[in-house]
């Protein structure tokens, strides 16, 4: 008799992965050994892009290249930009990124020669093109150019895309903390989901395709845009104390609480927290920090809960002026590092990820004719 399943293959170890440990006992959260409170702290986002797809840091000049490397990928095939203006205003832009991915795809090819590292950096590069090309088009600002070799990272570039001139450094350092603590954490839904893909032999742009799909459900990725949904309902704390206990009486989740590895707490979101604080400036901003420790303090005396990474980025984007909706998208670009690494690792040693279930279906039947049947 198998032992009761917990459902969602919980606890179960389901392969090897040298990139990352999430939740093991006494060991903080690491990429490839290094402690995220270092990394946070001390690496810029690219650094660890380079640590989790070539397992090293860079030295200063390897860095400088990767980030010329990645600099130079940004431009959009006309083609794709056709296909951008094709969708819909009201899509879900992590619909934009699925679909921009897979058109990508069609354009430059793995079976075309090109490497998995060409194709990382590639996606890495071109993601936020995609992104904010698609938002800006149907914000009535036409075909923005994304080739703005001037910003170095994807953090600024990003922002600059989105803002429509450079960032501050503050506001590029925060984001670029963001993008370096959503980067990688192991055999979460959307990066298994990459190396199911994988072990069948399909291609690159299929795996990372997938891993966009199941980010953005809510209970994953889609996380911070209902958190940002959930603490902007409240005016105060006294009202968002008792919105979040009714809440909670009628068994809704508050989201960007909970995990399924952590259970005494996400390392992550400590990190971020102290980045929306500093982000808080404003009067309306302080407020919304406030109340949302508020929310920290009732999930924790009522179910025991902790803020899990996605709760305080949520804010962060936010006073950062980044729309809600292009929260997830984000969380794309920033776990495209992670994935590339574990699509790497799983074709490295592969073997075809199979489960088997547990069987709850009826005993074998007679076969009834159609005439028969009621
Ligand atoms: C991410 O896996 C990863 O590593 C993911 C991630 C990454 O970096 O890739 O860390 C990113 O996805 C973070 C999680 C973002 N999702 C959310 O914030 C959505 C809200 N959280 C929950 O849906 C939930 O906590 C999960 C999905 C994250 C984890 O769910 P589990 O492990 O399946 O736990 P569960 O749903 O069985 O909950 C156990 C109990 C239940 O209460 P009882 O029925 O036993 O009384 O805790 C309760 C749940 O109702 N609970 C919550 C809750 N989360 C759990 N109650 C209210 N609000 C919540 N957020």
């Amino acid at each position: 008799m198998t032992e009761t399943i917990k459902g969602g293959l919980e606890g179960i170890i389901a392969g090897k992965t040298s990139i990352s440990t999430v939740g093991k006992e006494g060991l903080d959260l690491t990429y490839r050994g290094y402690s995220i409170h270092d990394l946070a702290k001390k690496a810029t986002f690219e650094e660890v892009v380079f640590l989790l797809l070539y397992n090293k840091l860079p030295t200063k000049s390897q860095l400088n290249t990767f980030i010329d490397q990645l600099a130079s990928l940004r431009e959009l095939p006309s083609s794709l930009q056709s296909v951008l203006k094709l969708i819909p205003k009201e899509t879900n832009p992590m619909d934009v990124l699925r679909t921009g991915c897979s058109m990508l795809g069609t354009l430059e090819p793995e079976e075309g020669g090109r490497t998995q590292e060409d194709i990382a950096k590639r996606l890495l590069a071109v993601l936020p093109s995609m992104l904010l090309y698609w938002y800006q088009y149907h914000k009535g600002k036409g075909s923005i150019e994304t080739t703005s070799e001037s910003e170095k990272t994807i953090a600024s570039h990003l922002l600059h895309l989105l803002y429509g001139h450079p960032a501050n450094a503050d506001q590029i350092r925060a984001l670029d903390v963001a993008l370096i603590l959503h980067a990688e954490h192991e055999f979460n839904a959307s990066t298994f989901t990459c190396r199911v893909i994988t072990s069948t032999l399909s291609d690159f742009y299929s795996a990372i395709t997938g891993g966009i799909c199941a980010l953005r459900g809510p209970l994953h990725g889609g996380a911070d845009e209902a958190a940002m949904e959930q603490i902007g309902k409240f005016q105060s704390v006294e009202e968002a104390e008792q919105g979040v206990k009714a809440m909670l009486s009628k068994k809704e989740k508050i989201m960007g609480f909970g995990h399924r590895v952590y259970k005494y707490g996400d390392p992550r979101s400590d990190i971020i927290k102290e980045w929306a604080k500093n982000l808080s400036v404003k009067p309306q901003y302080k407020v919304l920090f406030s109340i949302a420790e508020k929310i920290e303090e009732v999930m924790f005396k009522e179910k025991h809960l902790y803020p899990n990474v996605d709760f305080y980025s949520a804010l962060t984007y936010h006073f950062l002026g980044i729309p809600t909706l292009l929260f997830t998208p984000l969380f794309v670009i920033s776990r495209t590092a992670g994935w590339c690494a574990h699509i790497f690792e799983q074709r490295a040693n592969n073997r075809l990820i199979r489960p088997i279930a547990e069987y709850v279906g009826p005993l074998p039947m007679p076969f009834i004719p159609i005439e028969e049947r009621t």
